[in-house]
């Protein structure tokens, strides 16, 4: 078990850019009993409702849509690189069929009983305030729906209060 510290907003140092796109995550739902971590290279951290605030999108799809519509919790965990093929495995695989964090090599840990993954070297533990399912009559420029949504799987916006953050 790693130790962590938690970490107050104002000395944080985050490039969302990076962290999200380049570098990727994994969004671990669900409970002590079955918790799942999925990757993501969609979201983002800003303030809403006067709250420091987490966003991520995921599509119909994903077991993790299930975790995450049945709990109240989740968590976003930023790995160092050399757990690259880790995320690639949670982003190619369901946890529906597969127990994840074994098949990948990762450590489930949790906070506020809030399952988030021990490799990681900087947590946000978010608390879900909105969930919004972005359909096709909200987009406002024609290619979306074309280019992300051919299939039908929409994501769900879920927004979130960070409400401890974790470094290390
Ligand atoms: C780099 C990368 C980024 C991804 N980002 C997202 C994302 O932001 N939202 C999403 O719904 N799926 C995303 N995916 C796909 C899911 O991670 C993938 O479908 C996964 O197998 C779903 O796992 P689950 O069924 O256990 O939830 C991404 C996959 C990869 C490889």
């Amino acid at each position: 078990m790693h130790t962590f510290q938690p970490m107050p907003t104002d000395v944080l140092e985050f490039n969302p850019f990076t962290k999200f796109g380049k570098e990727w995550a994994l969004v671990t739902a669900g409970t002590k009993e079955k918790a799942n971590p999925m990757t993501v290279s969609w979201g983002g951290v800003g303030v809403i409702w006067g709250k420091n605030a987490a966003c991520i999108f995921i599509r119909d799809s994903r077991y993790t849509k299930e975790l995450l519509d049945k709990n109240d919790f989740f968590s976003i965990s930023f790995l160092p690189s050399q757990y690259r093929e880790a995320l690639a495995y949670c982003g190619s695989f369901s946890g529906r069929d597969n127990n994840k964090f074994e098949k990948a090599g990762l450590t489930p840990a949790f906070r506020h009983g809030i399952p988030y993954v021990d490799e990681g070297n900087f947590i946000l533990l978010c608390q879900k305030m909105a969930a919004v399912r972005l359909t096709e009559d909200l987009f406002l420029t024609p290619d979306i729906k074309k280019k992300w949504y051919a299939d039908g799987d929409m994501h769900t916006m879920y927004i979130a209060e960070i409400i401890d953050i974790l470094a290390r």
